[in-house]
């Protein structure tokens, strides 16, 4: 447990944490913060895990790892268990969207003004959310593995996010502004696999017709920055 072994995910999650203090929402093994305090990214840090076989686990670990002292383990949901001001920064890893939209929705004036999210579906949600509650999309990851995971780290910032200047708006929050502008082989295959499973589908007035149109649209970006 001195140094433990993180996936591409969390190796790209870890690479975008820097804070003084950090919280990790669902952490189940507490692999990431450890390794977060081990590297120094984290001076302190804090897990709060809802279930009690991964909360025992973390427990475990962060015992094991003979860092009791400034890796807290919380029992709750979400950042219940995290006071307002508390943290500098937080992440919410490895669960579906709509759980993270969840705990972001519930957590109210405990949200620190950093996030670093990877949710393990369509990230669009989140960058929606981000847009209506005063973050700017700062950085962004997409990460090779079982499907091409998304990694997005939020600021909290006055105005309108710049991220999204200048690129159409519904492939923006379904691909990600930076990922489009960066433009990846790993991005240009998961645009242009939409796009093949969309085109039978699609249909006027169908779901179907609107994500093929903004797979295109995204795909047209791509090309043009190619
Ligand atoms: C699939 S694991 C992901 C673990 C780790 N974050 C990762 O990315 O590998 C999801 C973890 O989140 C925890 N979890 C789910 N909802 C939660 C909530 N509302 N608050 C705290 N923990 C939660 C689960 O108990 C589980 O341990």
């Amino acid at each position: 447990m001195n140094r433990p072994p993180l996936d591409a995910r969390l190796e790209a999650v870890l690479a975008l944490i820097r804070a003084e203090t950090h919280a990790d929402i669902g952490s189940d093994h507490a692999h990431l913060p450890i390794r977060l305090l081990r590297e120094g990214r984290v001076g302190r840090g804090v897990i709060v895990e809802l279930n009690p076989g991964p909360l025992a686990l973390a427990r475990r670990n962060v015992a094991r790892a003979g860092l009791g002292e400034v890796l807290e383990v919380r029992a709750g949901d979400g950042f219940g268990p995290i006071a307002p001001g508390e943290v500098e920064s937080a992440s919410v890893t490895g669960m579906g969207a709509g759980t993270i939209a969840g705990i972001l929705r519930r957590a109210g004036e405990r949200l620190p003004p950093a996030l670093v999210l990877q949710p393990n579906d369509s990230p669009a949600p989140l960058r929606a959310w981000a847009r209506e509650h005063g973050y700017h999309l700062r950085a962004e990851r997409l990460v090779a593995g079982y499907w091409p995971y998304p990694v997005l780290r939020l600021e909290r910032a006055a105005g309108e996010d710049p991220a999204y200047r200048g690129l159409p708006l519904a492939a923006a929050l379904r691909y990600g502004p930076h990922l489009l502008r960066a433009g990846s082989a790993l991005l240009r295959r998961q645009v242009w696999a939409d796009v093949v499973r969309l085109t039978p589908l699609a249909a006027p007035g169908r779901t179907a017709q609107t994500e093929l149109e903004t797979a295109r649209a995204a795909f047209a970006v791509l090309e043009e920055r190619r």
